[in-house]
């Protein structure tokens, strides 16, 4: 159970028994302390490999609840981390794996968050939630919450994705669209808030969706173990990560600072890539300017919606852990995502999302100019499953075949 929230830009101390959205001294967002010093003889990888709990909640002693009985949990987590073969496109890489995220309750990482989130708005007594969502958040929002009894307020574009409206629609949220950005939809749930009292879900406007995500940090670590017993947990080289608000990657990087106070890992770190939609690429630009905060994104435009963040409250967050790893920032165009998505899911076997087929291209870019070696141990995270955006892939005219006709298949090669 956390023992502090604290703003990770000014410092200042949160109670960490009532509700908590952004700092109420900068606005920025909260970060959740642990004594892992008390809990360090109670938590080890050998306790931790010995649970019997079959989601991410095995690591419940970093995550907001006193006891694992008390989450709001839909089996979110312990997803595969899969090794990419050695052949066609992947042929330079030999060390090529993917944490495959689509095998979470609603199809994305979101579910890890929103467990977590939920899990401690329900324990202090939340009854309605709200968030602005294009995409895979609102799904785990809907059903997480509908899971938990409470009601999900939602505001989404209206040029949303059918598949993330109608996931949402099924699960009994509240599903309002909004002729706007998801920035015009997060105003709406401010508005919302403050006058009816609803909790704000916003990404990183919550403190625990970061807790939910850090669990992929602490769960590669013991992926990449040599062994399944090894008590000596491993990272990879490079890690690449599709980013929007950056709650994952800001989540990992923490995971591993709490991991090396644990005794658990040393001071070595994975070289963090931000991969972003070349037309929505604030972080990448603020990397490249050398900058600590990202300016608002004109005009953002991408088809892979979970990356259609034009401004993210965690931005200096993200730009640190780029600065502190020796990362990376690329971008990545939408025809090259979209041929990502077909190259990685026809390599792979398994359907990406264009998150997934973004920080694929990003690999083989930094590789081809030299950045990546193509021996280091490399994990792409598909942070999603490519089901929720058929839209994008129109199959256009596919042959006919008639059953009645015994010759229909001589046009086969
Ligand atoms: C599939 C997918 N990938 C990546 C992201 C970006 O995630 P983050 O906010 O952690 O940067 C999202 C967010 O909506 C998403 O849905």
């Amino acid at each position: 159970m956390h023992s502090t929230l604290t703003c990770g830009a000014c410092g200042h101390k949160h109670p960490v028994e009532q509700l908590q959205n952004l700092c109420t001294t900068c606005s920025k967002p909260l970060l959740a302390g642990y004594d892992l010093e008390a809990i360090r003889d109670r938590f080890t990888p050998e306790i931790v490999r010995s649970r019997r709990i079959r989601s991410m909640w095995k690591f419940w002693d970093v995550l907001p609840v006193d006891s694992p009985e008390n989450a709001v949990s839909l089996g979110e987590g312990e997803t595969p981390l899969l090794r990419c073969k050695r052949r066609g496109v992947f042929e330079r890489f030999s060390n090529l794996f993917v944490k495959d995220e689509a095998f979470n309750p609603t199809g994305s990482f979101k579910a890890r968050g929103m467990s977590a989130a939920v899990t401690r708005a329900k324990a202090l007594g939340v009854e309605t939630v709200a968030l602005p969502s294009a995409g895979n958040a609102a799904g785990a929002a809907t059903y997480y919450s509908a899971s938990a009894g409470m009601r999900c307020n939602l505001f989404m574009p209206e040029d949303t994705p059918p598949a993330n409206i109608i996931e949402s629609v099924v699960g009994g949220a509240h599903t309002y669209l909004v002729n706007g950005l998801i920035s015009d939809c997060g105003k709406l749930v401010k508005q919302g808030c403050d006058r009816f009292g609803w909790f704000d879900l916003s990404t990183l406007k919550e403190p625990f969706r970061i807790e939910g995500k850090k669990t992929m940090g602490y769960e590669l670590a013991f992926d990449m173990a040599d062994e399944a017993s090894s008590t000596k947990l491993q990272l990879p080289d490079v890690i690449f990560y599709p980013t929007g608000g950056g709650t994952g990657l800001i989540g990992m990087w923490k995971a591993f600072d709490e991991m090396q106070k644990l005794g658990w890992i040393g001071d070595e770190r994975p070289r963090m890539v931000v991969v972003q939609a070349e037309n929505c690429s604030p972080i990448v630009k603020a990397f490249e300017d050398g900058e600590s905060h990202a300016e608002l994104f004109p005009n953002a435009a991408t088809v892979a919606s979970g990356l259609r963040v034009p401004a993210a409250v965690g931005d200096f967050l993200m730009l640190n852990v780029l600065k502190e790893s020796h990362g990376a920032a690329v971008r990545v165009s939408d025809d090259d995502l979209l041929e990502g998505v077909r190259e990685f899911s026809q390599q792979q076997g398994i359907y990406v999302c264009p998150e997934g087929g973004a920080v694929w291209k990003a690999a083989q870019s930094l590789a081809e100019a030299g950045w990546l070696n193509p021996d280091e141990k490399i994990v792409l995270f598909n942070t999603g499953s490519g089901l929720k955006y058929n839209h994008l892939f129109p199959t256009g005219d596919l042959p006919r075949l008639d059953h009645t006709d015994p010759n229909c298949l001589d046009a086969i090669a």
